[in-house]
């Protein structure tokens, strides 16, 4: 029975019960009223059809100047979403400032240039799993002991690659790091956020700075070669934005995508069986993760410019939505009765919008699927017997409504018994 309870749902910020807070919320309808956290009102789109359509609506903006609570200063000071919604570049441009932020960075952020990155992927890959064999052995005994995977591989990969992308020196890398794990923490304070953006800013700005008087094979040097043939189409400050924006958007979310699928394989091992068998690919088990546990759950916000329909709601015009792709992922609509089964061999006829649909399509979706095959194929033929630590109903969710994966991943990467 749909539940047509009059109070709307309370987003928790710690994310707890994902899959089945969005079962109950696709069974209310498509675009079902929420609670944000700060008591402000917003509008989640959960179905797969709804939101494919409403993620390319023409009367569907992004820019906060359509947020009416907000134009109206109804949101609280320090509200833990306002940078998100507020931060300019082109997350939050429409139309044509959008074109022309986005522009510069397709021309020059190519299948080709990723391509290339091929393998320098695969080189720090290996390295960190060299890294990862040498904490997970017990010198004395040579016993396998639990390491926890996200912390120690899933996370790193995505920061080295972007880095070693656009160009930013090695010692630099891990004050990166740790800002960009500040900025996109739930429990950093607004102020402390804001800090680590302008530290990353400086770390970014000085990059190109370093980049414009040696440039580099790096794609901030193809960034300014490509910005001085255009004439002045981006300022200094929006190429720096546009650099922070891809450490940002493709940080968190890459390593989700490899915490998930790792997590998926070791609690479907007759899913993994079937990669052994050649049955499906590492792109097939990227692609089934991205459906059935989406990296991104709620992200914030997109705004009818007008009254707008969605199912039978009426949206009102300024109110700030929610894109639900880990709803959407497994709507039962769009994949049939078996939506909530991980199946590496479903290939279904409709495309996961993991990577969201329309104008803002992700820009490092090539990247993305490059490092986490790269990433699985390395880790499942070195340790064929990897195996969750612990059952996985008692893994820490990561407490965030924004992203969708665990705290941790605990695992063994070996046997326990000692192989010696
Ligand atoms: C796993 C998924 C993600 C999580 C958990 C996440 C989380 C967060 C959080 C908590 C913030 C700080 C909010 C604030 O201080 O107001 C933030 C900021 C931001 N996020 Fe994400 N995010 C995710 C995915 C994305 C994606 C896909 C994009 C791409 C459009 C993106 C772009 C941004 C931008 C541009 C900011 C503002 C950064 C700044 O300048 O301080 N995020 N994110
Ligand atoms: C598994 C990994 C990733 C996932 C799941 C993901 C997901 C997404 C989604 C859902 C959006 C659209 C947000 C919206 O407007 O609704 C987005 C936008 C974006 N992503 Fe990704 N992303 C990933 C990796 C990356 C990487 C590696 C990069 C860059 C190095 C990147 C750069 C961007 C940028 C720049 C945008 C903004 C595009 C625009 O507003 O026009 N993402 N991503």
């Amino acid at each position: 029975m749909p539940d047509r309870s009059d109070t709307p749902h309370r987003l928790d910020p710690a994310g707890s019960e994902q899959h089945a807070v969005n079962e109950r919320l696709r069974a209310q309808g498509p675009a079902v009223p929420v609670i944000l956290p700060g008591e402000v009102a917003s509008v989640a789109v959960t179905r797969y059809e709804e939101l494919k359509e409403f993620l390319a609506h023409p009367d569907v903006a992004k820019n906060a100047r359509h947020f009416t609570a907000l134009r109206e200063g109804a949101v609280p000071p320090g509200w833990p979403l306002t940078t998100f919604a507020t931060v300019e570049g082109m997350t939050t441009a429409d139309g044509d400032d959008h074109r022309r932020l986005r522009a510069l960075v397709t021309q020059v952020f190519t299948p080709r240039r990723i391509e290339g990155l091929r393998p320098r992927v695969e080189e720090l890959t290996a390295r960190l799993l060299h890294a990862l064999d040498e904490a997970a052995l017990d010198a004395e005994t040579g016993a396998s002991v639990v390491v926890d995977l996200r912390e120690h591989f899933a996370l790193p990969l995505p920061m080295a690659v972007v880095s070693e992308l656009l160009g930013v020196d090695p010692g630099m890398r891990g004050q990166l790091h740790q800002l960009s794990n500040l900025i996109v923490s739930t429990t950093t304070s607004p102020e402390r956020a804001l800090a680590a953006n302008r530290a990353m800013a400086g770390i970014l700005g000085s990059v190109v700075v370093r980049r414009r008087a040696a440039p580099g094979d790096d794609l901030t040097s193809a960034l300014l070669a490509a910005q001085a043939e255009d004439g002045d189409r981006l300022t200094d400050r929006e190429l720096v934005g546009t650099l922070l924006l891809m450490v940002i958007a493709g940080h968190e979310t890459t390593l989700n995508l490899i915490t998930n699928a790792v997590r998926a394989l070791c609690t479907h091992p007759e899913q993994l069986a079937l990669v052994r068998a050649g049955k499906a690919d590492w792109g097939d088990v990227v692609e089934e993760t991205l459906r059935y546990d989406s990296p991104v759950s709620f992200f914030p916000f997109r705004y009818p410019v007008r009254d707008l329909k969605v199912g039978d709601t009426v949206i009102p015009r300024g109110t700030p939505v929610l894109a639900s792709y880990t709803a959407a992922g497994r709507d039962e609509r769009a994949y049939g009765p078996d939506a909530s089964r991980f199946d590496v061999t479903r290939r279904p006829s409709v495309r996961h919008l993991s990577f969201g649909h329309g104008p803002h399509y992700c820009l490092g979706a090539a990247l993305a699927r490059l490092e986490a095959t790269t990433a699985l194929a390395a880790l499942f033929d070195r340790y064929p017997d990897l195996a969750l630590a612990v059952p996985d109903d008692d893994l820490p969710r990561h407490p965030s409504f924004v992203g969708n994966s665990t705290e941790t991943l605990p695992v063994r990467l070996r046997p326990e018994t000692p192989q010696r």
